[in-house]
């Protein structure tokens, strides 16, 4: 259901059917194949365009219905813009464009051309990429189709037309793990709380074993001997046990240090006794963004067999107020040893990650640390729906990150962290307090998660602004975005495998 969208390659000779795409850029030009495809209905284009006023800037279309002197149902041009400096996510956003026209299940050709000539393999599978990112909705749980809905999704298969088939085809099938990593994100997001909890998230992340992925799952009576107690003092208030899940890809070397990602798995946040306002409460089913990304990312570099050593590791819980939920006031002790003073319980994200994260860097000692969590509203204040929140210890990984974010679209804008921020978190009676105030939430959020770190190279994304509720965009019309997915992915492929 998720993806009802085919997408392959043909050579440009091969003669369209149903609906054409093509692409020109902001003068209007069109590619030799493209013209080629036209014929004498090029006029028609240029006429059609000037009525409608259509000038190729960059995301727009120019739509016509039954082109006079063309074998094709509908003719459809896609502006590129300016064409110098176009990024990978322009080209996901050219899929997106043009898939965002689409609907029902004509065949479609796709023309894989610029005015400047044939894209490149990894270009016309970024469009392909595009396509299907674009296409991928959530409706698993709507019983009934409003009138003329059945035609409103897109269930085609389409084809990109391209100078090389071979090597598209290749470039595509590395992309398409991806995609299908974003999807998996983005479905476990979607899904709604009363089906996805902790036990039942732990058990499709163990379908990774599918690929090749080693995936242990701790219970509670393992996560107690490990002495989470941070974790497993948010997990106490629900009926629903708490769950460590640890993954692992081995396309490394034979010890070879492995990279390693952290998500926050907070299947329901209710905010426990600290309880939170009614007012879009089931947003909170979104609370393990974090997780999701990590799990997506993990399928995403399994599934190319990507050749490095990866580790995975997610915290899931529920954060619910019932008779055994902890208390404000209450001390915990993490699996540091560091104790830990509850202010209010609705600071929980960092609680389970703070076991993770020292779960992590003794037991696995990564090269680096990367964390996602929707960890506080104070981000979303800070910077919107546009970047993520990033803090790191390590200025080279904060440097690719942000330029893994350029190319990719999923950007991070760097906040600060430093000693200044630790007064804010002292506790009188314990090591540290779970809230540090008003000023800088999302700050001395991640200043206390540095304290569970033990100095490992680390970097964490507050995703709680990106991963869901944003707003819709070529690539994503659904409430959930698997954002992280395709920015990690590029993060390992460009800085950490050796060069395919
Ligand atoms: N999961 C929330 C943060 C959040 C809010 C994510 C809205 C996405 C949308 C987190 O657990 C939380 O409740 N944070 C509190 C922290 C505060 C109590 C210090 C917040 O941001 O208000
Ligand atoms: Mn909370
Ligand atoms: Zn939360």
């Amino acid at each position: 259901m998720p993806d009802a969208v085919k997408v392959g390659f043909v050579p440009f000779s091969s003669a369209p059917r149903g609906v054409l795409v093509i692409f020109c850029d902001d003068t209007l030009k069109f590619g030799a194949a493209t013209r080629k495809a036209l014929g004498a209905a090029v006029n028609l284009v240029t006429r059609a365009a000037a009525t409608s006023q259509f000038k190729g800037k960059s995301g727009s279309t120019l739509d016509i219905l039954a082109p006079e002197g063309l074998k094709v149902s509908r003719l459809i041009a896609v502006g590129a813009g300016k064409l110098s400096g176009l990024k990978h996510s322009d080209f996901l956003k050219l899929g997106g464009a043009a898939a965002g026209k689409l609907r029902g299940n004509d065949a479609v050709t796709i023309m894989a051309e610029l005015p400047d000539g044939p894209m490149k393999p990894d270009q016309a599978a970024a469009v392909a990429a595009g396509v299907r990112l674009r296409a991928y909705k959530f409706d698993r749980y709507k019983t009934k189709k409003k009138d003329g809905e059945e035609d409103a999704a897109l269930r085609a298969d389409i084809s990109l037309a391209v100078g090389d088939v071979a090597t598209a085809r290749k470039a595509f099938a590395s992309h398409a793990h991806t995609v299908d990593g974003v999807i998996m994100a983005r479905e476990l997001v979607n899904e709604p709380p009363n089906i996805l909890y902790p036990e039942e998230f732990a058990r499709r992340a163990s379908q990774l074993r599918k690929l090749g992925v080693g995936v242990e799952i701790l219970d509670v009576k393992a996560m107690t001997k490990l002495g989470m107690g941070a974790l497993l003092g948010v997990a106490q208030g629900s009926t629903r046990p708490g769950r460590t899940v640890i993954m692992r890809w081995n396309g490394g070397k034979r010890g070879d240090q492995p990279v390693a990602f952290i998500g926050k798995g907070v299947c329901f946040d209710t905010g426990g006794i600290s309880i939170k306002p009614a007012g879009s409460m089931e947003d909170m089913k979104g609370d393990m963004g974090g997780a999701a990304c990590v799990v997506g990312l993990m399928h995403a570099l399994a599934g190319r067999k990507a050749k490095l050593n990866v580790v995975g590791a997610i915290g899931l819980v529920e954060n619910m107020p019932d008779g055994n939920a902890q208390r404000p006031g209450d001390i915990v002790t993490s699996m540091s040893g560091q104790t830990i003073e509850i202010i209010n319980t609705d600071a929980e994200g960092r609680l389970v990650l703070a076991d993770l994260l020292w779960y992590v860097a003794k037991k696995v000692k990564p090269k680096f640390i990367i964390d996602l969590a929707t960890l506080t509203g104070a981000i979303m204040v800070a910077l919107g729906t546009e970047y993520a929140g990033l803090f790191s210890n390590n200025d080279e990984l904060a440097e690719r990150l942000t330029k893994a974010g350029i190319a990719t679209g999923e950007r991070v804008w760097r906040m600060p962290l430093g000693p200044e921020y630790d007064k804010q978190i002292d506790s009188q009676f314990a090591d540290m307090k779970n809230t540090g105030g008003r000023h800088g939430g999302s700050i001395t959020a991640a200043q206390f998660l540095q304290r569970f770190v033990d100095g490992t190279p680390w970097a964490h994304l507050d995703i709680a602004g990106t991963a869901m509720g944003a707003p819709k965009s070529d690539i994503n019309q659904s409430w959930s975005s698997g954002y992280g997915v395709r920015l990690l992915e590029r993060l390992v492929a460009e800085y950490y495998e050796p060069k395919r």
